[in-house]
């Protein structure tokens, strides 16, 4: 039998974590190594399978349209991606989208638009405040963006022009805000940074700020948007309208896809100002059609809240069991479970022998994403391990 993993470590940049299984097949919210061996996914692609895997919609509308046109370029008008923005403009607050290829370049969309508008609008303010513990990607713009030292060393000089400061305390942004300020970023609850749900009333307060300064409130929805938090966008949980929103992950339900969303008055590009020659390819917007038609009209959005609040049930009656688990946090689908200790890898590994894949978002937590089409059953499979785990560690 072919050894995947040593042709892995030949060929591949030494980049990924990976834990040691190959994955060759998917269906619904399980997945199968090249053992045969079955396990339930709780990691979801990282939370972009929405509709879990081989999703009969999603393969049709793949399908068909590798028959009938993978890919043209935007010197063209094309129907699958005036179709996805139609569904999207239609089912959010925006006026207008442009579409990309990743979350990171969704991210880099968002500010060149943001930093557009200021030159236009704000005397040229360019400056954008994020938040420490943020993840918004990898490009060199975004590692400056993402308030992580760890992602930050190494690539100096980093592009200028971006300010982190404490996530949930409105008093930081106001205190970074100056003359050169054009935006504040943020994401609706962390995921990367450990699964932060601030304060009901941050995204109010941030929101109330950038108005009084009249700068932009990008929110970055790549890992809550299409559903995850329980409703199609976090925003509309927290009573406010940002500027400009990102998506990407779930968004095609696992074709590379990315999107930036905007108010009419700061769509401010021109022809020329910004492009992609993959961005709103016909391949990938069929995916993305396919997956929010999928979501509008199935009660997936229902279905996350209510099986995402069972989740968290069951491991609060874990964490009321095991005195090692000191939190759960988290809103719909992402959930995140925090140990008194740094034993979250050992917990995964004896979960990942027992079929249960999950996701170490710190040392001390676990990250739970799985497809937002789970029901109960296989959450109490999972809690199950999870348990049986948990009393062994
Ligand atoms: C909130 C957020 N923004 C941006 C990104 C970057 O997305 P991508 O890896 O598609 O570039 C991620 C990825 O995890 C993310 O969670």
């Amino acid at each position: 039998m072919t050894d995947w993993q040593e042709l892995e470590r030949k060929y591949l940049m030494n980049t990924f974590k990976r834990q040691p299984v190959t994955l060759v097949r998917g269906q619904g919210a399980r997945v199968w190594d090249d053992q045969g061996k079955e396990y339930l996914d709780f990691v979801g692609g990282w939370a972009v399978n929405v509709l879990g895997h081989a999703h009969p919609e999603i393969v049709a509308a793949v399908s068909e349209q590798a028959r009938t046109l993978i890919h043209t370029s935007n010197q063209f008008y094309t129907v699958p991606q005036i179709r996805l923005a139609e569904l999207l403009i239609e089912n959010s607050c925006f006026d207008k989208v442009f579409f990309c290829n990743s979350g990171a370049e969704a991210n880099e969309g968002a500010v060149k638009l943001a930093r557009r508008y200021g030159s236009l609008h704000l005397n040229g303010a360019y400056g954008v405040i994020t938040a420490l513990n943020s993840f918004h990607g990898r490009t060199l713009a975004m590692v400056a963006a993402t308030g992580q030292p760890k992602f930050q060393q190494h690539y100096a000089p980093l592009p200028e022009g971006f300010v982190n400061v404490e996530y949930n305390n409105v008093e930081a942004i106001k205190r970074a805000t100056g003359s050169e300020t054009c935006a504040v970023m943020l994401e609706a609850v962390q995921g990367e940074g450990g699964v932060n749900v601030p304060a009901d009333d941050y995204l109010k307060e941030v929101r109330s700020w950038c108005d009084e300064q009249g700068i932009l409130l990008i929110l970055d929805e790549i890992q809550t948007g299409m559903g995850r938090m329980g409703t199609l966008f976090a925003y509309q949980q927290s009573g406010i309208e940002p500027d400009i929103m990102t998506l990407a992950k779930g968004l095609a339900g696992g074709v590379p896809t990315g999107a930036f969303v905007a108010k009419d008055r700061v769509c401010v590009f021109a022809p020329g100002d910004h492009g992609s020659t993959f961005g709103g390819n016909p391949l990938a917007c069929a995916a993305g059609y396919a997956t929010l038609k999928f979501i509008l009209e199935n009660g997936v959005v229902e279905n996350c809240s209510r099986v995402g609040k069972y989740l968290v049930a069951g491991l609060d009656r874990l964490s009321a069991k095991f005195e090692k688990i000191v939190e759960v946090r988290g809103r719909g689908l992402l959930v995140a479970l925090e140990f008194s200790s740094d034993i979250a890898e050992s917990v995964l590994k004896a979960c990942l022998e027992e079929g249960l894949l999950l996701n170490v978002v710190k040392p001390n937590a676990l990250r739970f994403m799985p497809p937002l089409i789970i029901g109960e059953s296989e959450v109490d499979e999972a809690i199950g391990i999870l348990e049986r785990v948990l009393a062994r560690a």
